[in-house]
């Protein structure tokens, strides 16, 4: 089989870590795994440079042709005072707009060898293996109306829309059934039932998907304050988490500080599957930044975007024998005390982005 690659590294460290993922993917391509296609572009404030729009309309026609978008990060203060529809970060919006990319998958990995690097203490975090599934393209961050209103009395009166439909909340619902077959089995689903209407609808229809599709996996209902506090408490108690746009925003970000380092957190975007060929649009990223402080270094940790090719390996191109062969020789590296700047441990010497790709490429 062959696969047809979009690499848009961006700006700052993505260009760094890029390189090493491009490693990555010609080792599995020397080896016969598959036939890796792949082809560069500019996105965010490279793209901005060089053609005053952060993706351009060529690099979009790409990303909508690609199996696979693999993405690195953009932005950076050399773009903060571009105009708002196009700075770095529009580009991100676009993609996911355009690819519908409707389930974002944030997995939180505790290694053993980092779990002294988590926010919480090592036996509740050891071996944490759980992913959030958060809907992305609806919510309160896209309802209508969407505004600030000065009234009559000249008080001014601020509206955000939280919005659902069923079909959005199906499909969510799936993707994160389908993930939890291929693991443990178990999904709780988080909302606000208590207060909110589109927590009652988001019940009723992760209840009724549950039943009809799914009856093999176990379904549990919990309330996103309670989930957040259950993060924190007792993690490994969950397995897939599936909610909503501003829920999952918070709890990724929580389930992120239990695991260590911004550099270790890999994503996938994934839209609807194609109603000929069943694969899923998808794009494939770190969860960090362009991180400007260490940018040109050559020290920035290339885990995380190493570890979204490994998202790509597993869900876009059903290679899941070699996606936790990936996950091995990450978790092997570390576990052997390999350490860029952001994992290190005080009295050990860090080493750069290449010299991590290469361990990880030996492993
Ligand atoms: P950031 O994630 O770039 O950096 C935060 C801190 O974590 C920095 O100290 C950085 O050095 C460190 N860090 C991040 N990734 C690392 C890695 N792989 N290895 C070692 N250290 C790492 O977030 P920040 O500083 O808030 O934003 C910088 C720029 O990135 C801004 O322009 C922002 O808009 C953009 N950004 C882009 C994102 C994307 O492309 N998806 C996501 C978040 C921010
Ligand atoms: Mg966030």
């Amino acid at each position: 089989t062959s696969f047809n690659l979009l690499l848009l590294p961006g700006d700052g460290i993505g260009t760094e870590i890029m390189a090493e993922v491009k490693r990555v993917i010609d080792w599995f391509g020397a080896r016969g795994v598959a036939s890796f296609e792949y082809e560069h572009d500019l996105v965010g404030g490279s793209a901005y440079d060089a053609h005053g729009k952060a993706v351009s309309e060529a690099t979009m026609a790409k990303a909508l042709a690609a199996d696979a978008v693999i993405f690195g990060a953009v932005g950076g203060p050399k773009w903060d005072g571009v105009p708002y529809d196009v700075r770095p970060e529009a580009a991100l919006l676009r993609l996911r707009k355009d690819l519908a990319l409707f389930a974002n998958l944030r997995p939180a990995i505790c290694y053993p060898a980092l779990a002294d690097a988590s926010s919480l203490k090592r036996e509740l975090v050891e071996g944490l293996d759980i992913l959030i599934v958060r809907e992305l393209t609806g919510g309160v961050y896209f309802g209508e109306p969407k505004e600030i209103v000065t009234l009559e009395n000249g008080q001014k009166r601020a509206v955000d829309t939280q919005l659902y439909t069923s079909p959005e909340i199906e499909r969510i619902a799936r993707v994160a059934f389908d993930l939890a077959r291929a693991r443990n089995k178990r999904v709780a689903s988080a909302e606000k039932r208590n207060v909110m209407k589109s927590g009652v609808l988001w019940n009723q229809i992760v209840t009724r998907v549950g039943k009809e599709e799914y009856a093999d996996v176990a379904l549990e209902h919990v309330l996103a304050d309670n989930c957040a506090m259950q993060l924190v408490r007792r993690p490994k108690q969950y397995d897939v988490i599936v909610t909503d746009n501003l829920f999952g925003d918070i709890l990724s970000d929580v389930a992120a500080m239990l695991t260590g380092s911004l550099g270790m957190l890999p994503s996938a975007s994934l839209g609807a599957p194609d109603a000929t060929t069943g694969r899923r649009k998808a794009l494939y990223e770190p969860v960090h930044g362009s991180a400007p402080d260490i940018a040109g270094k050559g020290i920035a940790n290339p885990i995380a975007m190493i570890a979204s090719f490994g998202m790509a390996l597993r869900y876009s191109f059903g290679l899941v024998a070699e996606a936790d062969l990936l996950d091995r020789a990450i978790a092997g590296v570390l576990a052997k005390g390999l350490r860029t700047a952001d994992i290190a441990t005080a009295g050990t010497t860090p080493c750069g982005t290449t010299a991590m790709g290469d361990a990880i490429i030996a492993e």
